[in-house]
């Protein structure tokens, strides 16, 4: 297997607070990894040590070849990490494309000139291209998901990271989304998929990592994780707000 991604015994947190805890996976190049795991067990804070929010206490991430441990997280985004937010964050009153622009510009540092195929086709590519002069605070609850991924898309990167695009969304927009992530794949992206919509982690990813207390607990078969009693007893008397 091509690795892409790798986490070796990672402890990270923030300030004295401690959330990761000998984290270990890796990711391999071409497939959709999905992660669950009970509120608060640590996946938006792996996102954030992925990405050079915060910074490892311990143990070391390999991405693309490159250890990224101790790299900016400008760093990393030109190395090709594209990350969604949990909460989508668009300019409410910047256009579709004003708003892909300004993450490929900023995000990736690219020029305006060379920015503009790449979010042209971000926008393409998430189905919101008839929307680009739409105001981004006139968006449905979907198209701005559709924005979180096309913000991401505009840095152009080799790996996504989807950080519960499904919550919140209808039944048959659960679906949309779905089709969108099989479409990224096919796209050839690498991703990563935070959610706690399971129909999604079982039919979308190719392999699910289940987090508990800031560790792998375990890692899979999509199904067999779903199905372990391990992952099971981790949920039990968790109360889902999802
Ligand atoms: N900026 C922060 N400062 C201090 N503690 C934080 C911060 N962000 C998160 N935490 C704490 O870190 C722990 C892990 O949070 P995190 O957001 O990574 O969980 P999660 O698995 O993504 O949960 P959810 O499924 O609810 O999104 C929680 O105890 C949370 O309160
Ligand atoms: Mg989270």
């Amino acid at each position: 297997m091509d690795t892409l991604l790798s986490f070796k015994n990672v402890d990270a947190g923030y300030g004295r607070v401690k959330v990761l805890s000998d984290l270990n996976f890796e990711v391999y190049r071409g497939e959709v990894f999905g992660v669950i795991g009970p509120n608060g067990c640590g996946k938006t804070t792996m996102f954030n040590a992925l990405i050079g929010l915060i910074q490892p206490t311990k143990g070391e991430i390999h991405f693309d070849g490159h250890n990224i441990t101790n790299m900016s997280a400008n760093a990393r985004c030109n190395l090709g990490l594209g990350r969604t937010y949990q909460v989508p964050r668009p300019f409410e009153n910047m256009s579709v494309f004003e708003n892909v622009l300004v993450a490929a510009v900023h995000g990736a540092g690219l020029s305006e000139q060379a920015a503009r195929p790449e979010c042209q086709r971000a926008l393409e590519i998430t189905g919101l291209y008839d929307k680009h002069a739409v105001r981004s605070g006139e968006l449905t609850l979907l198209d701005r998901k559709r924005l979180e991924i096309a913000r991401a898309l505009g840095t152009a990167p080799k790996m996504l990271l989807l950080d519960e695009v499904a919550a919140g969304l209808t039944e048959a927009e659960v679906q949309d989304v779905m089709a969108l992530v099989a479409n990224l794949k096919a796209e050839g992206f690498t991703i990563i998929w935070i959610e706690h919509v399971i129909e999604t982690m079982v039919n979308s990813t190719n392999r699910l990592m289940c987090m508990s207390e800031g560790t792998d607990l375990l890692i899979g078969d999509p199904r067999e994780v779903m199905a372990s009693e391990q992952v099971e007893a981790v949920y039990l008397g968790v109360e889902e707000d999802e």
